[in-house]
């Protein structure tokens, strides 16, 4: 167990994408700081096996399933959670998909789902939870980008666009909401050993590469490591931290 911050007992956490993935590390750092912990997600399979793990632990953890891509769903979904398990006070937009893809061979449909989930449900989620948020008095959202934001590898063009207007997106709406106690920064992840980017990416050649040539620290980085810093966004311990992008990529990118 690592920091336990007080004012995070109690607060409803709602993060997308927080079966599986980076997700599957963060929704059960909520559940052990004593947070209410919704999560929204496709994969029932996936949210089903961590609820009963985290509510074994005494976790209070709850799950609606939903496509993010799915705007009326998603709306409906949204005002339930709030209607039966209060006002979300932290929301942390997470889910996203990375494929790679050669620019002059992608069609316009490829780049508007893209954009559907890695950009369109993080407004969808502001526009449905920052009113809550008002009447209550402040919150705190938190947005994944990606360090590839400044590492920017080819054949990842359109999903950059997705990740530079999510850090385009913090800056404004930080201004637009701090007058009511609202802090909006973005978490920025480097390459993290998910069960996903195992399967489908990662090879020994590569594993070997981030170590010795691309992170400043020799280290896998889990969805457990990333896990304390969004702790810390959420937490009162960020009080005046708010627009910032915090890169949590074991040195990787020169941001
Ligand atoms: N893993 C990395 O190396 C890495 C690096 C930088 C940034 N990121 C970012 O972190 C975030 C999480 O990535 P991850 O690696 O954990 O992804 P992942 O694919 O491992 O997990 C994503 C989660 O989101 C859910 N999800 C995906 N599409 C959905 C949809 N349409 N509707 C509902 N749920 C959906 C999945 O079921 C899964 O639980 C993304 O925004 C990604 O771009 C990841």
């Amino acid at each position: 167990m690592g920091v336990i911050y007080d004012d995070l007992k109690g607060k409803h956490v709602l993060i997308t994408g927080g079966a599986g993935g980076i997700g599957g590390g963060v929704t059960p750092a909520f559940a052990r700081q004593g947070s209410r912990v919704t999560i929204l997600d496709k994969d029932a399979a996936s949210a089903h096996a961590l609820l009963e793990k985290c509510r074994a632990e005494g976790g209070d953890v709850h799950f609606y399933q939903v496509d993010l891509t799915e705007t009326e769903h998603l709306v409906a979904v949204l005002q339930r959670v709030q209607q039966e398990l209060g006002t979300v006070n932290v929301l942390i937009n997470n889910a996203g998909y990375d494929p790679r893809y050669n620019l002059v061979e992608m069609s316009e449909t490829q780049w508007d789902d893209l954009f559907k989930l890695n950009v369109r449900h993080y407004f969808i989620t502001c526009r449905e939870l920052i009113p809550g948020m008002i009447k209550a008095g402040g919150g705190s959202i938190i947005m994944t980008t990606s360090h590839q934001f400044w590492i920017a590898f080819p054949n990842l063009t359109a999903y950059n666009a997705t990740k530079a207007a999510i850090i385009g997106m913090v800056r404004s709406l930080a201004r637009e909401v701090g007058q009511h106690f609202i802090r909006v920064n973005a978490l920025a992840p480097g390459w993290v050993m998910t069960e996903r980017q195992l399967r489908e990416m990662v090879t020994p050649e590569i594993q070997a590469k981030l170590f010795n040539e691309q992170q400043i620290l020799p280290m896998y980085l889990t969805p457990e490591d990333l896990a304390p810093s969004y702790l810390f966004l959420a937490s009162d311990a960020s009080k005046p931290i708010t627009r910032q992008t915090l890169v949590v990529d074991a040195g990787f990118a020169m941001a």
